[in-house]
């Protein structure tokens, strides 16, 4: 019950949007727990900085460390990502897919560029890398992690999200599917769901983000992202199939619980009775206040 269910030391991980964030900070975390570590993302520069920041902290003799640069928005790449492994005989044991960010904006502003870009970053990286990597995640049937990274908004999608939240929600019924479908050959599939932690990418999300979209989502401080990968590996080693960052995403997900993966669940129960009665209720409060704001400005004109 208290083993430790994500062995590290020695095994292959093999993490995308390794080059900073969240990707980069679990990246730093396993390689000091002995794992061998394979980053990837599209920027050359910066993925030889981190691998050799990672390097410094290899303690082990035949531990190692690399980087592939693959925009993994295009199959091809995928599939050039998974003859790197072919090549070297290599068959990772945890496939982290971080890659991802959000552009948040009015829906009625965002250039489409920006809708594209979504469904690239947050969803194609995901399910193409996973779909190109199938031969060496079936073949041989050993233990396997899959672990996506979705955000706790796949919960609940409000004002300003429209371009980031359909994915992660399409990342989180992927993460589902896949749960059944690899059981067969080993694979554990965790889905993560962060609050907002801090990272480049947070930071640039904070440019665009509308006030109001700020106002729904209330005070929400952003915590590091090496305390973010601290929670998730945690939760891994617990076995966790839904992990969550802060206690609010953890009731958020409760209100609608459904079919989904759960913990502590007369509570989770309970909480999704508070939800059913009141969640409605909230999402009126937001209505009004999108209305409020929508008064005001016609009265300024
Ligand atoms: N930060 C938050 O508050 C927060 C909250 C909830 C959920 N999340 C989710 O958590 C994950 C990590 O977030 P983060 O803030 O650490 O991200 P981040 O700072 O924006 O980093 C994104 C990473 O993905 C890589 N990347 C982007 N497009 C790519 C592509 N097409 N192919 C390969 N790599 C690509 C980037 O490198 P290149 O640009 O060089 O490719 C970078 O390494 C994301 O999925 C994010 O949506 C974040």
């Amino acid at each position: 019950m208290f083993s430790n269910k994500f062995v590290v030391e020695g095994k292959l991980a093999v993490i995308t949007g390794g080059s900073q964030g969240l990707g980069f900070a679990l990246a730093k975390k396993l390689v000091s727990k002995g794992a061998n570590v394979v980053i990837i993302s599209r920027t050359e520069s910066k993925l030889t900085k981190c691998v050799a920041e990672l390097k410094k902290r290899v303690e082990k003799e035949n531990q190692f460390v690399d980087y592939i640069a693959a925009d993994l928005s295009k199959y091809a790449e995928c599939e050039k990502v998974r003859e790197y492994f072919v090549a070297k005989q290599l068959y990772p044991d945890h496939l982290i897919c971080c890659a991802g960010d959000a552009y948040p904006e009015e829906f009625i502003k965002m250039p489409v560029a920006k809708i594209d870009q979504g469904i690239d970053v947050n969803y194609k990286t995901a399910v193409y890398l996973v779909h190109a990597m199938l031969p060496l995640i079936t073949e041989p049937v050993r233990e396997q992690h899959l672990v996506f990274c979705s955000s706790v908004v796949a919960f609940y999608s409000y004002y300003g999200y429209s371009q980031y939240t359909p994915l992660k929600a399409a990342v989180k019924a992927l993460s589902d599917s896949l749960r059944q479908e690899l059981l067969p050959y080993g694979v554990k599939v965790h889905t993560v769901f962060p609050g907002n932690f801090q990272s480049e990418g947070y930071a640039e999300e904070m440019l665009t983000k509308p006030a109001l979209t700020a106002q729904i989502e209330g005070p929400s401080p952003a915590i590091p992202a090496d305390e973010c990968a601290s929670i998730v590996l945690k939760s891994l080693e617990k076995g966790k199939l839904y992990i969550f960052t802060d206690l609010i995403g953890w009731v958020i997900a409760s209100f609608s619980l459904g079919f989904n993966p759960r913990e502590w669940w007369f509570a989770q129960i309970f909480l999704s009775l508070i939800g059913a009665l009141f969640g409605r209720l909230i999402d009126l409060y937001h209505e009004s206040l999108v209305r409020k704001q929508f008064n005001s400005a016609k009265k300024q004109k």
